[in-house]
């Protein structure tokens, strides 16, 4: 895949390559306080050229505030439209040092090396960047390409377990909505027992396709979306909650809920929405959420600010059946707050 690296064995040698085919004027390396203790190592041979600049971790410096800062430090470096911006880490610098770089002096390069696994399957393929803004998740931003990818799974193996199990949600519901085989192969067994190599590469050519098919998410890239209209909601409501839920994690559950949905409007059957929810239910048991009136009150009507609603009607993308999605199914309030009650009655 064409500025898609795989380069689980040596990602130096790999960024050296594509650096020295390059000519630019200065290099800045955004990382989190994690990666900057354990990836960026990998990226030693650049520690004299490179401006490294170091956020917190974490989703709530994902805003106009440390956006603001990153501006601030390349306009500070002198950094002009010939800089380069590195990205190291998670789906949150891959998504604000995305957006600061496209909006640096209207645009300079940046390059993703996503280090978690949600960062690697999803957050870092298909252009999407931005921050989130007064609550609402990714409110600000907009579609650009990185010019080069860098994907790496030895990342992984310093991820705390949490993270990991999170991203894995994204690969199961890439599974869901395309293929039902792989779908059939993860299920047997447990997240942590998977094959990150394969299942990552399999999952970015995925979405690498569909996103070559439709950038600006007009049509069939929406597929990726299922889980997410509730999953989004879920993770905004959580975020302003004692105990924040991950992306994965909330996509989990969304994927639960809309697969209820799915059943209550005829699409799959009773036994494919029970196939799902063991199975997801099980490998995320203990980021289990229960949903009082007042919560699922709230989190409706962040469902309805969704970005992917139409006519103010939220717009979910269900399964037709597993291993097939559907996009632009309208659904309604009664049945998001089903769904979302639904949730509360998993036996597990
Ligand atoms: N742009 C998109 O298309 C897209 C898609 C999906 C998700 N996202 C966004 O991605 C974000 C979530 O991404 P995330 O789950 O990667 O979160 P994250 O970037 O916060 O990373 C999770 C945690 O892992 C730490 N970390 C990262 N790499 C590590 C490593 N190798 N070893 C040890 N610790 C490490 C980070 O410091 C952080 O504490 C959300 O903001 C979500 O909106 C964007
Ligand atoms: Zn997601």
């Amino acid at each position: 895949m064409e500025n898609i690296f795989f380069c689980s064995a040596n990602i130096r040698s790999s960024l050296k390559e594509w650096l020295l085919k390059q000519n630019y004027s200065n290099i800045f390396i955004l990382c989190d306080e994690n990666t900057s203790k354990y990836c960026l190592a990998k990226l030693e041979f650049l520690y004299n050229k490179a401006f490294i600049y170091k956020i917190p971790s974490g989703e709530a410096y994902k805003n106009i505030e440390t956006a603001q800062q990153i501006w601030s430090a390349m306009t500070a470096q002198r950094f002009d439209r010939n800089a380069l911006l590195i990205n190291l880490g998670g789906g949150v610098i891959c998504d604000l040092g995305g957006f600061c770089a496209a909006t640096y002096k209207r645009g300079i390069d940046f390059i993703q090396i996503p280090t978690t696994l949600l960062a690697q399957v999803d957050a870092s393929i298909g252009g999407k960047v931005g921050i989130d803004f007064e609550g609402y998740k990714n409110q600000i931003g907009i579609f650009t390409h990185p010019k080069a990818i860098f994907i790496d799974t030895k990342f992984l193996q310093t991820l705390p377990e949490r993270e990991l199990r999170a991203g894995f949600a994204e690969i199961i519901k890439h599974c869901l909505i395309a293929d039902k085989e792989i779908w059939n192969e993860i299920s047997t067994l447990s997240w942590n027992e998977q094959d990150w190599d394969t299942l990552v590469e399999h999952s970015v050519r995925y979405k690498k396709i569909i996103v070559e098919k439709d950038f600006q998410e007009k049509n069939i890239r929406k597929l990726l979306n299922f889980g997410h209209t509730i999953g989004h909601a879920l993770e905004s409501y959580f975020l302003e909650q004692k105990t924040p839920l991950l992306h994965g994690e909330a996509v989990a559950w969304g994927m639960v809920a809309e697969s209820f949905i799915a059943v209550q409007k005829g699409f799959i059957e009773k036994e494919d929405l029970e196939e799902i929810q063991d199975y997801i239910a099980g490998q995320f048991r203990d980021s289990k959420i229960f949903l009082s009136d007042r919560d699922v009150e709230a989190i409706t009507q962040l469902a309805l600010q969704d970005k992917k609603n139409q006519e103010g009607e939220i717009r979910c993308t269900l399964l037709s059946e597993i291993g097939r999605g559907i996009i632009d199914v309208p659904v309604a309030e009664y049945e998001l707050q089903e769904a979302l009650f639904y949730l509360n009655e998993l036996n597990i």
